[in-house]
């Protein structure tokens, strides 16, 4: 396996260019499932999560075909899907095994389709991770769903009937996936306690311009009037707001000052407001986020992950990562997951002095220094808070399970070194 070499104590400077949203492009692309005709889908970034979905629709029967382009500066890619007749309606374990949000193709599939068989994911590193809501709302619209071998069995005859459904949890997957599904059921579907996540507009976007009828967008109540038939589109999915809040970490911590292109501060509010409170200078300008912190003390800020618009648990890490170095305590609480402190024994390996209460809440009490290390995460945005650390960590840390950021963030040394990062990737042959 790959791993990750980093020499700390550079400040960084200049220009990151945001990618494509890893987490909007994986039910977008599933939507093209709807479909029988082409849909386009510009600035899809390269990751390993694409790659895998690709396999699992391959394997369904999807032509595909990739092309790369420059959009604002950065090299991204076109992908254009069409699935004129699937040769298959089954996610196999391998697929979904390997990356969860193959759960992506269970709405579509089933609602043009009649029938689908999607291998459970099961939990991961930072929770259960259950489907119980995806699975209940089919029901309610209709569907017959057995658990057989490991697998969702999910039948309707004839369409799926819409229906009023309230979320317990205002689940992001849960609310694509119902979405999409009701995009082509018969009659009117209401989803209270919806997601309010800036990749479920986007997608909701794509749906109306493929003729979908949908209501409520940025809202916590989506109603969506089915039609019998969606047809192709065009579409550019947003940018990274997950990996745009990462390298505004990046600038703070290592006191340096990043422009980050293409991002939009729209989506990223909550985090940007803790940035500024930790004493960061940030600039919004019509096309990038300006993250200043040559000048910066910094000053440690609780953190209460939430529901969007409430600070992303997908930043936890990082930004907890940011309180180690930063003066005074901070109280940093995670809602949505019930163990996504795994990076915390890793921080503090690097000197971090971080107390950890219960599965929920953490003290992190600021220190003058971190010192390198070799580390490990089990998870994407656990690892990259071990780089940020190790970017400010006096000598060399080596960050193992590569893969894992392979899976989120694109390019991630090539990205690092333009700005200044002293990083490099060791291949397992070297
Ligand atoms: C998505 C993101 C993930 C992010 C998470 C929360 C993708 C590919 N992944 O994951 O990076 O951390 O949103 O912002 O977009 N829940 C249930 N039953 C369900 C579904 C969810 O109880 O059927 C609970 C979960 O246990 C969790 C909460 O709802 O506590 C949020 O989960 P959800 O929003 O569904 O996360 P994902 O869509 O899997």
């Amino acid at each position: 396996m790959d791993k990750i070499k980093i020499i700390g104590g550079n400040s960084l400077f200049g220009k990151v260019y945001i990618s494509g949203a890893k987490n909007t492009a994986l039910p977008i692309i599933c939507a093209s499932l709807l479909t029988d005709e082409p849909v386009t889908i510009k600035n899809i970034p390269f990751l390993s999560d694409i790659k895998s979905l690709n396999s699992l629709l391959l394997q369904l029967g999807t032509d595909i075909v990739e092309k790369q382009e420059i959009l604002n500066g950065h090299n991204t890619q076109t992908i254009t899907y069409h699935t004129p007749k699937p040769t298959s309606l089954i996610a196999p374990y391998d697929y979904v095994r390997k990356m969860r949000a193959s759960y992506y193709v269970l709405g579509p599939l089933l609602a043009k389709y009649g029938h689908v068989e999607l291998s459970l994911p099961g939990g991961c590193a930072i929770g259960a991770r259950p489907m119980d809501i995806h699975l209940s709302s089919l029901e309610q619209m209709g569907a017959n769903i057995e658990i057989k071998n490991g697998y969702v069995v999910a039948d309707i005859k004839g369409r799926l009937q819409g229906a009023r459904i309230s979320f317990h949890s205002a689940s992001v997957g849960a609310t694509c996936n119902i979405l999409m599904a009701a995009t082509l059921a018969q009659g009117t579907t209401v989803i209270e306690n919806a997601a309010k996540e800036p990749e479920i507009g986007d997608l909701i976007d794509m749906l109306i311009t493929m003729g979908a009828y949908i209501e409520g967008k940025n809202t916590s109540t989506l109603t969506i009037h089915g039609v019998e038939k969606l047809h192709g589109v065009t579409h550019q999915i947003i940018n990274d707001r997950i990996e745009a809040g990462s390298y505004a970490v990046a600038a703070a911590m290592t006191h340096g000052r990043l422009e980050l292109v293409n991002a939009n501060a729209e989506h990223l509010q909550t985090p940007l407001d803790i940035l500024r409170k930790t004493g960061v200078n940030v600039e919004i300008t019509p096309n990038s986020i300006i993250v200043d912190a040559q000048n910066a003390e910094l000053k440690g800020v609780d953190i209460y992950t939430d529901y969007y618009p409430g600070f992303p648990t997908d930043l936890q890490a990082q930004f907890m990562a940011l309180m180690c170095v930063s003066q005074g305590a901070a109280l940093v609480t995670e809602s949505i997951w019930e163990n996504r402190f795994m990076h915390v024994p890793e921080l503090m390996r690097m000197g971090a002095n971080i107390n950890v209460h219960g599965h929920a809440s953490a003290i992190v009490r600021g220190v003058e220094k971190l010192s390198a290390a070799p580390v490990m995460s089990t998870d994407l945005r656990a690892s990259f808070a071990l780089i940020l650390a190790g970017l400010v960590a006096e000598g060399e840390t080596i960050v193992n399970r590569v893969y894992h950021l392979d899976r989120g963030y694109e390019t991630l040394e090539e990205k690092f070194k333009a700005v200044g990062a002293n990083i490099e990737r060791i291949k397992e042959s070297d």
